[in-house]
């Protein structure tokens, strides 16, 4: 075989078979392939696009391009989550404890990575003393005695994705459907999930900037999972505002504390209930979505996620002597009011340049190599709809730096659009993508 034959066929709009996907994706993983061959084909693919069958076989080329996660000594169907990525996306502190409380195990890989905000990894450093360090024995054994686990992506996961992203984010080829599709999917698929809850996010703050294209990667990555035998459902959410109110680590951790105490944000509690309901009819511990939303709203009145938090907090060396006490947490030096400059209703909260600004303040990372500060971030007073008085606080900024907090509270200003018109807030969740069917809300 050779990688010229493979590039021309594509460029031609002919299909790979199997065996050439398995071919390029081998070689190159083993450095035989240059980087400007696998450039040319991502370009190739990028204009004639794959086929399901071509996804599918490029997805699980990559799984196997390294080493796959064997989860099977923990009893039960592991549901992995995953979200496709937005500003103030709190929902794996709060749905993880809360599904492993009802008998789902949960066991996850998570990342750190860059962001506007650090990953779960980073947020759950929060709590002094937690670490993703373990052995994928004590991994395992945590699964199977208290039902949760998040360890470090320490393994070697899916690296021809790791390769063929990084390509692609310089040369113009990140935005295909079938290599945005497959990328996620390998990941998930190599760290062992039997069935997968997607939350594929849509607007500003998302990669996916409308609904079109994000009903669209939803199917396509659920046709992955029913090809490889993962039963996966894609929910649509919005992400035009961000999530919830906090945005920044600490501050997202005490959020998500006061969800799982059944106090939190309207919009990520309803995020929440939704994808937990998903994550418990794949884990088979309900039977429709009707029983599940119950059995999350229980586990919310009663406490038991907040415990379940608790248990794992502790399992992994973290103090929960913040969870009674939110005011341990450490916080940032300055608090900094950001006034409304008009009166009306908020129309729009631009999220990405939120997320931006949480980024100056450092809660996120730009480089693979930049510090985060855990303390700093905005929390979001009014969102869209409210109504808001000249000189009323529409957000607050939680900084180490004033110079900082000022390009941040620019950059709040301006992602805030305030109207005369009294605005209803998009629907927050817009639909549901599963093997046979999409429902749009
Ligand atoms: N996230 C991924 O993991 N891969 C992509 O290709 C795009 C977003
Ligand atoms: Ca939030």
């Amino acid at each position: 075989m050779r990688m010229y034959d493979i590039i021309m066929k594509k460029r031609n709009g002919l299909q790979l078979s199997k065996d050439e996907i398995n071919y390029f994706i081998n070689e190159y993983t083993k450095g035989n392939i240059p980087d400007y061959q696998v450039s040319a084909l991502m370009m190739a693919i990028y204009f004639q696009k794959m086929n399901k069958r071509e996804t599918s076989d490029l997805t699980s080329a990559m799984v196997n391009s390294g080493e796959v996660i064997n989860l099977s000594s923990i009893d039960g169907i592991k549901v992995d989550k995953h979200s496709t990525g937005g500003v103030g996306d709190t929902v794996t502190m709060i749905v993880a404890p809360i599904v492993a409380a009802l008998g789902v195990p949960v066991a996850k890989m998570s990342g750190r990575g860059l962001g506007h905000t650090g990953g779960t990894i980073d947020k759950l450093e929060s709590f002094d003393g937690f670490s993703v360090d373990m052995s994928i024995e004590n991994f395992i054994n945590n699964v199977n005695t208290i039902g949760i686990a998040v360890g470090g992506q320490t393994a070697n996961l899916a690296p021809a994705d790791k390769k063929l992203y990084a390509l692609r984010d310089v040369t113009a080829t990140v935005d295909n459907l079938s290599l945005i599709a497959s990328s996620i999917m390998s990941k998930k698929i190599a760290s062992g999930a039997d069935a997968i809850v997607l939350d594929v996010k849509s607007g500003s703050g998302a990669f996916m900037k409308d609904d079109e294209s994000a009903f669209e990667l939803g199917k396509a990555m659920v046709d992955i999972g029913s090809a490889l035998g993962r039963n996966t459902i894609a929910v649509i959410s919005d992400m035009d505002q961000p999530l919830g109110n906090a945005v920044g680590n600490i501050l997202e951790v005490k959020e998500a504390i006061d969800t799982l105490k059944g106090s939190g944000p309207e919009d990520l509690t309803k995020l929440c209930i939704t994808l937990g309901t998903y994550m418990l009819l794949l884990g088979g511990v309900a039977n429709d979505t009707e029983a599940a939303r119950n059995m999350i709203e229980q586990t919310i009145e009663t406490g038991a996620g907040l415990r379940k938090l608790r248990e794992f907090i502790k399992a992994q060396g973290g103090d929960t002597k913040y969870i009674d006490d939110l005011d341990a947490f450490e916080q940032a030096k300055y608090i900094y009011k950001v006034k409304a400059k008009d009166k009306g209703y908020v129309n729009h909260i631009k999220a990405d340049d939120i997320g931006r600004a949480a980024l100056i303040l450092g809660a996120g990372r730009e480089t693979k190599e930049s510090q985060i500060d855990l303390t700093v971030g905005i929390y979001l007073n009014k969102k869209v709809g409210a109504e808001v008085e000249k000189g009323e606080i529409i957000a607050i900024i939680h900084a180490n730096d004033m110079d900082k907090a000022r390009e941040a509270e620019r950059m709040i200003l301006d992602a805030y659009k305030i109207s005369n018109d009294k605005v209803k807030p998009n629907k927050l969740i817009k639909g549901i993508v599963t093997k046979n069917k999409i429902i749009r809300y």
